[in-house]
């Protein structure tokens, strides 16, 4: 019988994120410094490593696998641990998923499709192509939206994650919505978390969704829905659009209570919360680790996992994780 994840708080782990790289071909200012320092290949897991790692995580009673980065579709051989992992739908997981920032999606959404992805999160804070250029540090919007339309076509369900930012899109959010809403794609939008160094100052970049959603019922209807993926959006029906729009509020409200989810990092590094330092070495024990030494350490993982996260913006200084966001796969 399957012992499953559960945590000192009750709760039941049940989603696994699984980081593939670090490396990105964007530079989002929000997520990374300009010169990101990337690890060297061999502290990356491999491929098989990587599957060795979901399995002993579908054998735990894990259904939700989403795979993550930095961007993993700029990993070479990331498609094969997608066919493989694919194989395992109906077979333990129930759903397997894929954060990306679109910039590679119109040469592998049919490929994602084919191997059982259903639903894929795109990365897009601005339509304004100058913005884009300048937030992403170099990224081309009009591909970024080739691609979304290309993952559309393919026949992918799309949530566009857009981070809500005072210093860049605060005005343009509503355009955005009506926009992903017209092509039939849910939306949510996030406060900027404070994890790793950027160049940027995290209070002149917070923008709190408290308010950005007092805005919207200003010329919107915003009705509730019942919580879909136990993850930590909060989805309301626009009534106006018809679409869905799911608030991610880490700084304003606080979600951990329902939380059902660890992190991967492609370090193999285990995090049992996004937002604390702290992590168990997988790596160790896949390359030197006896036969039960990975199922040990998410044992170990449970006791570990902390009730909340601790993230802190504040005008005199902000308080989070050390790592970037990249390396933990948001
Ligand atoms: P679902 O799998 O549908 O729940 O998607 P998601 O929205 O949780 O995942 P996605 O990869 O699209 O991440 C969107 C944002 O939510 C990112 O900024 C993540 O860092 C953040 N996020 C996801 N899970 C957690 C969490 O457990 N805690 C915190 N603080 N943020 C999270
Ligand atoms: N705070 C909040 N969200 C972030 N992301 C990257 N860095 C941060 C941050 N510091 C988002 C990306 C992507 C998701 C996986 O995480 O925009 O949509
Ligand atoms: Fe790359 Fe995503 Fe980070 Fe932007 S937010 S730099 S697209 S990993």
């Amino acid at each position: 019988a399957t012992r499953p994840l559960i945590d000192a708080f009750g709760r039941r782990i049940s989603y696994l994120r699984l980081s593939v790289t670090d490396r990105c071909d964007l530079r989002c200012r929000y997520c990374m410094k300009a010169r990101p320092d990337f690890l060297p290949k061999s502290e990356v897991l491999t491929l098989e490593e990587l599957e060795q790692v979901a399995s002993a995580f579908i054998a735990r009673g894990v259904t939700k696998i989403r795979v993550t980065g930095g961007e993993p579709l700029v990993r070479r051989d990331v498609m094969t641990l997608v066919e493989r992992l694919g194989t395992r739908i109906g077979a333990g997981l129930d759903e397997l998923c894929l954060t990306t920032n679109a910039t590679r999606l119109a040469e592998f959404a049919p490929r994602l499709a084919a191997a059982g992805v259903k639903r894929i999160n795109v990365s897009l804070d601005t339509l304004n192509a100058d913005t884009y250029r300048t937030l992403t540090r170099g990224g081309d919007l009009a591909r970024t939206l080739d691609g979304i339309a290309t993952a559309r076509a393919a026949g992918l369900k799309i949530k566009i994650n857009a981070v809500a930012l005072k210093d860049t899109n605060a005005a343009s959010l509503p355009g955005l919505i009506e926009w992903a809403h017209g092509e039939g794609h849910d939306v949510t939008l996030i406060e900027v978390m404070p994890m790793g160094e950027v160049e940027a100052n995290r209070f002149d970049q917070f923008l709190p969704l408290d308010a950005v959603r007092r805005d919207l019922e200003t010329r919107w209807t915003l009705t509730s829905l019942p919580d879909v993926t136990g993850g930590p959006a909060r989805y309301v029906r626009v009534g106006e659009t018809g679409g869905r729009l799911g608030f991610i509020t880490p700084l304003t409200g606080n979600f951990c209570a329902g939380c059902n989810r660890v992190r991967v990092t492609c370090a193999g590094e285990l995090h049992a919360c996004l937002g604390r330092d702290g992590s168990l070495d997988l790596k160790a024990a896949l390359r030197t680790g006896g036969p039960d030494a990975l199922d040990r350490l998410l044992d170990e993982a449970m006791a570990a996992k902390p009730e909340a996260h601790d993230f802190r913006i504040g005008r005199g200084g902000s308080s989070g994780a050390s790592r970037d966001m990249a390396r933990t796969g948001g």
